[in-house]
């Protein structure tokens, strides 16, 4: 099939990546003129593990291009899939301005029949929006062309979105129109070979579909860290209530770790907007704005257990931290728990010597730009030497087994602080280490 995807960012880049390598054309549309030059030379502005060669090697075949004009890939489209940003507005709700822009482009711009799908994590109502949007712009320009508006909710996760393009849970796809349903389970068909994945709905479901999976999510999260909260001021180990509760497979093992608060790009601001929509729509979403507030002072906890130990006062100490990322696998820092932990400690006097395996560029670029009171280093021992405490932030794989006693040998004093709870207690106190740890007293 002929595909657009408009917005290049994790979820469009991916999405027309997977499409190509089944054999679809598939041209990849972002009004980010940089980045598009960037793909263009293969260069891939993202980490995502498995992205990189695929995007290659379907663009030297040709079946993934770039451009910055959705005129000239919706000239050669049956399909056009946005997957622009929807990010958090002033008022907690969705940001349709990305979204609608395109809806408006692609009403000034199409000239034969398509599939509009909504890929971008849209609220409740959206899908009927793009349609009203594209029809006003249709009926300026006097032409009666076909079009329909679908529903695709997105459910990959950063570092292993490749994977879960591939093999997804499910698709879900919101539309009551037959024809179009049709074309979707063809263009999703190699997807799902092995067992039917489809979940077909009405549109509205669909979009809160997405809402209510990443808020359910994020519930388990903040649940977990309020119980981490309570263990640590009862004296129980909440690594051993959480094994406890966890071999029920009523609850089973999966979000459930006590940890410094989620980030990222989607859990804080779908929380946030599905709050909003419930307000919009005359209720209050209780169990929501609990979720964020847990999240927002979980974010807190390392910097009130480092400054228990080392004073409020820290001039003059410099700490190390391993992992920026807002979890492992992915450079992204968007609402990432590192940057209040560093910022809060920064805010005491102390400096920071940081590592992290593909974030770094990340930081420097956007997120800590001009803090001079960060040191970036080339591996995980140089960011310790000379420091008072390991600060762990990110449970990225290459932090599991590091090497205690040269750890020991590098900080000025023993002592690791764990925002994931991810060492053995024992095997520290081997070492003499002090090991402070989440809903660990
Ligand atoms: N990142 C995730 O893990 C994830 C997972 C599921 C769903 N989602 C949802 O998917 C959507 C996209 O997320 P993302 O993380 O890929 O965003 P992103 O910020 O990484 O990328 C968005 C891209 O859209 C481009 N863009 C914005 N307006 C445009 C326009 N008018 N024309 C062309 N390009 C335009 C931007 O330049 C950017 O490259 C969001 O709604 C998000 O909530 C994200």
């Amino acid at each position: 099939m002929r595909i657009t995807i408009v917005g290049t960012g994790y979820v469009g880049l991916v999405t027309g990546a997977c499409f190509a390598e089944m054999g679809n054309k598939v041209i990849c549309v972002d009004q980010d003129i940089a980045k598009v030059e960037k793909l263009k030379n293969g260069i891939i502005p993202i980490f995502e593990p498995g992205l990189k060669p695929m995007v290659i090697e379907s663009f030297k075949k040709g079946v993934l291009s770039f451009t910055i004009s959705l005129e000239d890939a919706l000239a050669e489209t049956d399909i056009v899939f946005i997957a622009v940003g929807t990010p958090q507005d002033e008022d907690g709700s969705a940001d349709l301005t990305h979204v609608l822009n395109v809806a408006n482009e692609i009403g000034q711009k199409m000239q034969q029949p398509i599939v509009v799908v909504d890929k971008s994590t849209v609220p409740v109502g959206t899908a009927d929006k793009v349609r009203k949007t594209i029809q006003d712009v249709l009926d300026e320009r006097k032409k009666n062309i076909e079009f329909d508006v679908v529903s695709n909710p997105e459910f990959l996760k950063e570092g292993s979105a490749i994977k879960d393009f591939m093999q997804p849970d499910r698709v879900v796809i919101g539309s009551e129109n037959e024809n179009t349903i049709k074309v979707l389970k063809e263009l999703y068909r190699p997807f799902t070979i092995n067992r039917e994945r489809f979940i077909q709905m009405d549109i509205k479901s669909a979009e809160m579909t997405k809402y209510a999976a990443n808020a359910f999510l994020a519930t388990k999260i903040s649940f977990m860290n309020e119980i981490s909260n309570i263990c640590e001021r009862v004296g129980a180990d909440v690594n051993m209530v959480r094994m406890g509760i966890g071999s029920d497979n009523r609850i089973g093992y999966k979000f459930i770790y006590p940890g410094c608060g989620y980030g990222g790009s989607c859990f804080p601001k779908d929380v946030k907007a599905l709050g909003k929509t419930a307000e919009d729509f005359g209720y209050k979403a209780n169990i929501l704005n609990a979720i964020e507030k847990v999240n927002a002072k979980q974010k807190e906890v390392l910097v009130q257990k480092i400054t228990a130990r080392f004073g409020n006062n820290l001039t003059g100490k410099c700490f190390a931290v391993w992992g920026l990322s807002f979890k492992p696998g992915t450079d992204d820092m968007r609402a990432a728990a590192s940057l209040v932990i560093i910022n809060g400690l920064i805010a005491k006097g102390a400096t920071i010597k940081a590592y992290d395996p593909k974030a770094m560029d990340e930081a420097k670029e956007h997120y800590f730009k001009n803090q001079r009171k960060i040191t970036y280093c080339k591996n995980k021992y140089d960011a310790l030497d000379g420091t008072e405490a390991l600060v762990l932030i990110t449970e990225w794989k290459e932090f599991r087994s590091p090497d205690f006693e040269r750890i020991s040998s590098l900080l000025n004093q023993s002592v690791i602080f764990d925002g994931r709870n991810q060492y053995d207690k024992q095997m520290l106190k081997k070492y003499n280490y002090e090991y402070y740890q989440i809903g660990v007293k």
